[in-house]
């Protein structure tokens, strides 16, 4: 059985729910954008793609259950309405944002369409958030594929085994399955060229301890765990070929919004002369943003510091800051920013994306 945050049929759409996770898989039901909405900013669901999807997905559930209208302009309005909410539940990754520009759009422009109907809105609306699922899975395996050729080619031209580590969760519970720089390492391990993976704890959230290490067991991917503040002596000292991130938003300059502690890790990496990569689908790639600076950073409640499971670990009193992701800038990304179009410099992503399909619509 492969591991998926998402089970959705047409007029059934079930999550994961990833907090209760490494010890119980439970799948919890979602009919509506709103519940949708809850689960994204509880971090039921999370991951950049995973986000965009339930919320896509939950949409097309209230729109085949009749939800919007009557009128084909307050169907349109609706649809933006619920998408706005969606966008509104976390605001640092780009995938939901960019979805809901464009199903705004779909749905606009089929609604001006001569002979439309309500009908016809809806299964525009509906199709376009189901083709999402299948786009991410096929992006992710070309990301894996390009990756892990690229980083053999950089890290180890004459054969020969790769270590890498990597940061929070990107694989399968992070997305339609496979993963991002988690689909790299299952790329490299499916080669048979992955000697090992070194996979942080990703404090304060545990998306590493709890998610990437379940992930990495599951798939039985040699592997091993460490605390956030053992990068630094694991690149010195346990021979990590490549570091290998994901990304909630790259921005045109190439500057890379993640996991808070990303930026560190490519200090990091670049003080031991490793090659670091992002690997991130086109979905995730914002070109309306010059620079890291304008990226909206999401601030997570003090609790998820000062407590650990329901515990208080931290002194009462303390003051707590708690952004969920930092931005590492472009000239850090020493490996590449790997996409479902290819690998790229972070100086060549905004001429690569503008020459393919990606810019339409940006
Ligand atoms: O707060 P999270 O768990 O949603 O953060 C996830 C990450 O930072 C991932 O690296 C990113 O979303 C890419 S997932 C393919």
């Amino acid at each position: 059985m492969t591991l998926e945050a998402i089970r959705y049929s047409p007029g059934s759409l079930q999550i994961l729910d990833q907090l209760q996770l490494p010890e119980h898989c439970h799948y919890e039901a979602l009919s509506s954008v709103q519940q949708a909405s809850e689960a994204i900013r509880a971090m039921k669901v999370r991951g950049a793609p995973a986000i965009a999807l339930v919320g896509c997905l939950s949409l097309a559930m209230e729109l085949r259950a009749g939800a919007g209208g009557p009128g084909l302009a307050a169907l349109v309005a609706f649809v933006r309405d619920q998408l706005r909410l969606l966008v509104a539940a976390r605001p640092t990754a780009v995938n939901m944002a960019r979805a809901a520009r464009d199903l705004g759009q779909v749905a606009a422009q089929e609604a001006e369409r001569e002979g439309a109907t309500e009908e016809t809105v809806r299964e525009r609306v509906i199709r376009f958030a189901e083709d999402m699922l299948e786009k991410d899975l096929k992006d992710n395996r070309s990301i894996g594929d390009l990756g892990a050729r690229h980083l053999l080619e950089q890290t180890n031209p004459r054969g020969g085994k790769v270590t890498v580590l990597t940061h929070c969760n990107t694989g399968a519970l992070a997305t339609a399955g496979y993963g991002t720089a988690l689909g790299v390492i299952r790329s490299l391990h499916e080669m048979g060229r992955l000697e090992h993976t070194f996979c942080t704890e990703t404090r304060p959230y545990n998306q590493g301890a709890r998610l990437t290490a379940f992930e990495l067991v599951y798939e039985q991917i040699p592997a091993t765990l460490i605390t956030d503040s053992m990068a630094a002596a694991a690149m010195a000292h346990q021979g990590v070929s490549a570091v290998v991130v994901g990304a909630d938003r790259v921005v045109a300059n190439g500057d890379t919004a993640n996991k808070i502690g990303t930026y560190q890790l490519a200090i990091v990496a670049k003080h031991h002369g490793v090659p670091f990569y992002v690997a991130a689908p086109s979905s995730s790639c914002d070109l309306h943003l010059e620079t890291g600076k304008e990226i909206v950073i999401e601030e997570r409640p003090s609790q998820e510091l000062t407590d650990l499971n329901g515990v208080r670990i931290a002194a009462q009193g303390i003051r707590v800051w708690n952004p969920a992701f930092d931005v590492t800038p472009h000239e850090l990304i020493t490996g590449g920013i790997i996409t479902e179009l290819g690998v790229f410099a972070p100086e060549e992503l905004r001429g690569a994306l503008s020459a393919s399909v990606f810019s339409e619509g940006q």
